[in-house]
């Protein structure tokens, strides 16, 4: 399971009558509220302007200051707030009594001085009347510990009371706020997938189980077959016999397991929907979305969780991946390329429709502990950097620093004592710059060439057996993704069993579970001239996490052209890869694995050295119009990145723009426009080159073939 920290440490929607969707970003700007009562309500649209803003929190705040709030937000030229997501407390000080007039009054304040409000509804953290009278609310971790109330996502995504409450609290909000001046939009909950246990293992949770296997396999029969329960005496004969994957003194069974991990996003995907259908039939004129941890964090399908959400919503904590990266010590040219990837991920899991930053890094980050002070103009350039992912807006976190609580140290547009924080002045340059862009650019399309597989079943299927103890889906993914963004050709991150015709090159490291669909899918990409790059553990297993009866990598062996003779977890071995004159290039060494590969119909491209010697390392396959790598070692980290770099340009993929290392551009489209982000996230002062007349999308500078940008600057340029 990978969690922020794991992750770390490892490596408009307006409903219309018709029920046509508008894009959140596609209205007009500011309040142009329709007379619409409740019942008329759907045929309205509210209008609002773009998404730039603060997460505010009126609920920790004397009320005496709320005025003086509302009018600093509005001359920093912020236009929105997210309120009241972990109020649950000050809403509902005991079962059943609520009181939202404090909130109501906020709302009006900041509507006064033309700020819109979106909503969150607080079940990420319920008050302590509520877990101390139904106790059977808290979460149950992998251990079998019941997490405690104190912190918050103590909760089980199951349990029948926690649901009923946190939809009764979230539908008096709506009841309250539905048709309220200023208020546009609702955060259900906050952060599913934030937090050390994101999966619950307690009794509900095992009944749910129990219920969701039966729709799923219908027969006792085809669920022993399916987890293949003859092993370790597990076949069962009823329905409630079957476990959940807690300590028994043996590794669970790898198809439970993979189904549990499904079982558990279903569980807090089916949580939300329970609010959002609430949210649909009593504010139809607002729109819905959650937030999410700004990574490809696992525990939830994404694509699950945000199916009928308006749009995508993430946090974006480049101080995080600073504070937990490498004690530190990472540089930060290397800390935006961890970003860019989350960035990347959270855009494509609506198929690349822009996204909303919910929460961006305003000051240094901190929680027990203080991250690195920001340098002047990486604020700047973060929030740049997630418009150029495809960004539609940016919230700030948070407006003021809590003087109180467990985040004391998370440093908002004011400091502790209400002055302007170092990075302020900053914020509003950024949001007077975001809002020149306008509507046109922040919903213009990114340009992606490339794509990377995020395949959940691999990666939760892999954490359940690794194989190698090292080895992890996510720091493969990492990895992978971080020798291929330097080349700035634009990268998604996709399924293989949606729409590939658009890549260029598509990459797919550690496609362990291989279904029948993505292997077809993969087959006719390939013939019809894609360039599919994967490696080792191909299609080792099928969706049962079965391992599958054929000779590897399995379905998709007619493709590579290459049958895996062995395959070798590698610890102390010292395991080389000679490259052939396609790659040529130094020896590279093999950490954690080595499928030794015998080509079918592939040329060999690598072979490898010391104990294996001789055996096919890396083969490519022609195969109908495209070509089909197979990467069998675990290449050290600068030879996978240029094996990966060689591939690309076979593909026919290349930027037009010449930057050096820590220098990302990417590129933005509207029809006939395109924007180009040239973002500079090393400290020294950089020189990019550019194919042709350019002029900055801001100042209205001329660049013609190059463009100088200081460190940590950023610019937005648009064609002469
Ligand atoms: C998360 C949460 C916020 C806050 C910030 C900063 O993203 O959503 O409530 O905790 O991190 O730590
Ligand atoms: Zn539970």
């Amino acid at each position: 399971m990978i969690t922020r920290r794991r992750f770390l440490a490892n490596g408009a929607v307006v409903a219309t009558a018709a029920g046509v969707k508008l894009p959140v970003w596609a209205t007009g700007i500011n309040v142009a509220r329709a007379a619409a009562g409740p019942t008329a309500a759907s045929a309205a649209a509210v209008e609002h302007g773009l998404l730039l803003g603060v997460d505010y929190y009126p609920d920790q705040t004397p009320e005496s200051l709320w005025p003086e709030d509302a009018r600093l937000i509005a001359e920093a030229g912020l236009t929105n707030v997210r309120v009241a997501e972990f109020a649950w407390s000050l809403m509902e000080p005991s079962e059943g009594k609520f009181d939202f007039a404090w909130l109501a009054r906020s709302v009006e304040i900041l509507h006064k001085h033309g700020i819109e409000v979106i909503l969150g509804t607080p079940s990420a953290a319920p008050p302590p009347w509520l877990s101390e009278k139904y106790p059977e609310i808290l979460l149950v971790n992998s251990q079998g510990m019941t997490v405690q109330p104190g912190g918050r996502r103590f909760t089980c995504p199951t349990n029948k009371v926690y649901r009923k409450l946190s939809l009764a609290i979230a539908t008096e909000m709506a009841k309250t706020f539905a048709d309220t001046p200023g208020v546009i939009g609702w955060q259900i909950d906050n952060e599913f997938t934030l937090q050390q246990w994101g999966r619950c293992y307690c009794k509900y949770c095992r009944t749910g189980f129990q219920d969701w296997t039966k729709r799923k396999y219908g027969t006792l029969d085809t669920v022993n077959q399916k987890w293949g329960t003859a092993f370790w005496s597990q076949v069962y004969t009823e329905w409630k016999q079957i476990p959940v994957p807690l300590p028994s003194n043996g590794d669970p069974n790898p198809g439970l397991a993979l189904d549990y991990d499904r079982y558990q996003s279903y569980a807090n995907a089916s949580f939300a929907e329970e609010q959002l259908a609430m949210l649909r039939k009593i504010c139809p004129r607002h729109f819905v979305t959650t937030n999410n941890v700004g990574a490809p964090l696992d525990t939830i399908d994404l694509r699950e969780l945000f199916r009928n959400l308006d749009f995508v919503c993430h946090d974006n904590y480049p101080g995080f991946v600073q504070i937990f990266f490498e004690g530190g010590k990472m540089p930060p040219e290397q800390v935006a390329t961890v970003v860019a990837l989350g960035h990347d991920s959270m855009r494509s899991v609506k198929d690349g429709k822009p996204f909303l930053i919910m929460e961006e890094q305003s000051g240094k980050a901190g929680q027990s502990f203080f991250g690195p002070q920001p340098h002047p103009g990486q604020l700047r350039l973060w929030a740049f950097q997630a418009v150029a992912h495809g960004a539609m807006g940016v919230n700030y976190f948070r407006w003021d620093t809590a003087k109180f609580g467990a985040e004391e140290y998370w440093h908002g547009l004011l400091n502790h004592d209400r002055s302007k924080s170092p990075g302020f002045d900053e914020i509003v340059r950024t949001v007077k710059e975001l809002k020149s862009l306008g509507k046109a650019g922040l919903e213009s399309r990114y340009v992606a060439e490339t794509a990377f597989s995020f395949d959940l079943d691999s990666d939760w299927a892999l954490s359940i057996q690794p194989g190698n103890r090292k080895l992890s889906y996510a720091a493969q993914l990492m990895v992978w993704y971080g020798s291929v963004a330097s080349a700035n050709v634009g990268t998604d991150l996709i399924r293989l069993d949606g729409d590939l015709s658009k890549y260029k090159a598509v990459f797919a490291p550690v496609q362990y579970v291989v279904s029948a669909k993505q292997a077809e899918n993969v087959r006719n990409y390939v013939r019809n001239g894609g360039v599919f790059v994967t490696n080792f553990r191909l299609g080792v297993k099928d969706e049962s996490s079965q391992i599958v009866d054929m000779p590897l990598p399995g379905l998709l062996r007619d493709v590579m052209g290459v049958t895996v003779k062995d395959y070798v977890p590698i610890y102390n071995e010292k395991i080389g890869v000679q490259f052939g004159t396609e790659l040529a290039g130094q020896d590279a060494e093999c950490a954690l694995w080595a499928d030794l590969l015998t080509p079918q119909t592939a040329t060999v491209l690598a072979k490898y050295t010391g104990a294996y010697e001789g055996a096919a390392a890396i083969t490519v396959n022609a195969f109908g119009k495209g070509k089909a790598v197979y990467i069998g070692a675990d290449l050290d980290a600068k030879s996978l990145a240029r094996v990966l770099q060689a591939l690309l340009a076979v593909s026919g993929s290349k930027s037009a723009f010449g930057a050096p290392t820590g220098v990302e551009v990417t590129r933005r489209q509207a029809g006939e426009k395109e924007w180009v982000f040239v973002l500079n996230h090393g400290a020294e002062a950089q020189k990019v080159m550019l194919p042709g007349k350019f002029k900055s999308a801001l100042s209205g500078d001329a660049f013609d073939g190059s463009v100088t940008l200081r460190g940590f600057d950023a610019v937005i340029l648009e064609r002469q």
